[in-house]
C-alpha cells in the first residue's frame, strides 16, 4: 500500500490534501450538532445526482410522455419507485438542511470577517439550488409542474423590457411544452448540477482558508501553541469524520422514515396536483410553490402591485448577501454574548415560517394582513442591523472558547 501510495504521491498530492483538508485541517474543539449540516448538504447532493442519473435512464422530457414516464418509472422499473421517491424526499431535505446550515451562520455570525466569501459562495449556491429545484418540479409534467411553470414564467415577464423576450426564451414558444421540458431538462440535468458543483469545491476552499469559525464566534487561529497549531483545535480527521457519521446516521433514518412511510407527506414533498397530468385548460384551485420557496410566494402574494411585487421578492432573497456588511457588531459574532441579536435571529425565524405557512394557503383577504407584517419584520431585521449591532448589549467574550 505505502509503496502504491509512494507511486501516486510523486504524480498526485495525494497524501498532501490528506493531511491538509482532513488530518492537519484543525477545527475548533465546540463543534455542536449545527456543525452537522454542511457535510450532510455534501451527502444530498451527492445522492440527487446519483439517484438524478438513474432517473434520467427513463425519463422522457417530452409533453406527450413525460407524465407517463413517471408512471412507468413508479409502476414498471424494478426499484424504480424507491430511487424515484429518494430523489423527490432528497429535494426537500436538501432544503431543510441548507435553512439549518443557513441558519448556524446567522446564529454564530459565521458570515463576519474573514468568512464574507464563504458566505457569498453560499448565497449563490442557494440561488442555484432554488432554481434546480424549479426546473425539476416542472419536469414530471403533472398539473402543478404545468402551472408552476406557467407561473413562474409569467412572473420573468413582467420584467421591465426584456420580460417578454425572457419568457419566450424560457419557455422555448408561447405556451408551456416539449421546448420548455427540454430546455429545462438541459438546465436541470447539466447546467445547474455542474455550476452547484464547482461553487461547492470554491465553498470547501474558501472554508479551508479562513478555517471554521464555532459557537464562540472566536477566532482560533489567533491563540497558536508552540507547534504553531491552534490550542482549541483538534484534527478534522478522526475526531469530526466520526462525528459527523454519527450526523449521517440521524439523517439516513429520518430519510428513510419519510421514503419508506410518508413520501409525500400529505402533498407536502410531492403535490397532490401532481398525480393528475399536465392541463392547460384547468387550473388547480390554488397554484401554491413547493413549501421550501412558500415564504417568498407569501410575500409576492402581500404586495397588490404585480411588478412591485416582484421587486419585493428579489430584495427578499438578496437580502442575506449583505449580511457581512450589515452587522456591525465590534465585540462579539456568536448569540451566545448578543442577547438582543438573538431575539432578532428568533422573530426572523418565526416570521419565515408564518410566511412558508401563508404562502401554502389559498389566497385571502384574511391573510394579507399577518403577510404583511411578516414581510415588514423580515426586511426590519436587515434594515435595522446596522444600527442595532453597534449599540446593542454584548456580554463579556472570553479569549479562548468555553467548553
Ligand atoms: C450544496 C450546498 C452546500 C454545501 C455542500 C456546503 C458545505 C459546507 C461544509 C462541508 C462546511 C463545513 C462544515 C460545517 O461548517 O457545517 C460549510 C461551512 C459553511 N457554509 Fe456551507 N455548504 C452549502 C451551502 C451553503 C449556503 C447556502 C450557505 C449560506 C448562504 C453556506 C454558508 C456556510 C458558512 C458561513 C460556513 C462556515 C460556518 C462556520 O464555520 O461556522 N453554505 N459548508
Amino acid at each position: 500500500m505505502s509503496r502504491v501510495l509512494a507511486w501516486i504521491d510523486r504524480r498526485f498530492p495525494l497524501s498532501r490534501l490528506i493531511r491538509e483538508s482532513m488530518t492537519e485541517y484543525y477545527a475548533p474543539k465546540n463543534f455542536n450538532f449545527w456543525y452537522f449540516f454542511g457535510s450532510l448538504a455534501l451527502l444530498v447532493f451527492a445522492m440527487q445526482v446519483i439517484t438524478g442519473i438513474f432517473l434520467l435512464a427513463h425519463y422522457q422530457p417530452s409533453a406527450s410522455k413525460a407524465f407517463d414516464s413517471i408512471q412507468t418509472i413508479m409502476y414498471d422499473v424494478k426499484w424504480g419507485w424507491l430511487i424515484r421517491y429518494l430523489h423527490t424526499t432528497g429535494a426537500s431535505f436538501f432544503f431543510i438542511v441548507i435553512y439549518l446550515h443557513m441558519l448556524r451562520g446567522y446564529l454564530y455570525g459565521s458570515y463576519r470577517k474573514p468568512r464574507e466569501l464563504l458566505w457569498i459562495v453560499g448565497f449563490v449556491i442557494y440561488v442555484c439550488l432554488m432554481a434546480e429545484a424549479y426546473f425539476g418540479y416542472v419536469l414530471p409534467f403533472g398539473n402543478m409542474s404545468y402551472w408552476g411553470g406557467e407561473v413562474i414564467t409569467s412572473i420573468v415577464g413582467a420584467i421591465p423590457y426584456a420580460g417578454s423576450w425572457l419568457a419566450s426564451l424560457a419557455r422555448g414558444g408561447f405556451g408551456i411544452g416539449t421546448a420548455t421540458l427540454n430546455r429545462f431538462m438541459a438546465f436541470h440535468a447539466v447546467l445547474v448540477p455542474a455550476l452547484l458543483g464547482l461553487l461547492v469545491v470554491a465553498h470547501v476552499l474558501a472554508l479551508h482558508e479562513t478555517g471554521s469559525n464555532n459557537p464562540d464566534g472566536i477566532e482560533i487561529r489567533e491563540h497558536l501553541g508552540p507547534d504553531g497549531k491552534p490550542l482549541d483545535g483538534i484534527p478534522f480527521h478522526p475526531y469530526y469524520t466520526v462525528k459527523d457519521i454519527m450526523g449521517v446516521g440521524v439523517f439516513l433514518i429520518a430519510l428513510s422514515l419519510v421514503v419508506f412511510y410518508a413520501p409525500t407527506v400529505h402533498g407536502l414533498f410531492i403535490e397532490t396536483y401532481n398525480y393528475i397530468p399536465a392541463n392547460p385548460l384547468q387550473t388547480p384551485p390554488d397554484v401554491t410553490p413547493a413549501w421550501y420557496l412558500a415564504p417568498y410566494y407569501a410575500m409576492l402574494r402581500a404586495i397588490p402591485d404585480k411588478k412591485l411585487g416582484i421587486l419585493v421578492l428579489f430584495l427578499a432573497i438578496a437580502a442575506p448577501f449583505f449580511l457581512p456588511w450589515l452587522d456591525r457588531n465590534p465585540r462579539a459574532k456568536s448569540i451566545r454574548y448578543r442577547p438582543v441579536y438573538l431575539a432578532m435571529v428568533v422573530v426572523l425565524v418565526a416570521c419565515l415560517l408564518v410566511l412558508g405557512w401563508i404562502g401554502m394557503q389559498p389566497a385571502s383577504p384574511a391573510l394579507l394582513p399577518p403577510a404583511r407584517i411578516g414581510l415588514a419584520l423580515y426586511f426590519l431585521f436587515f434594515a435595522s442591523l446596522p444600527f442595532v449591532s453597534r449599540i446593542e448589549p454584548t456580554r463579556p467574550v472570553p479569549d479562548r472558547l468555553r467548553m
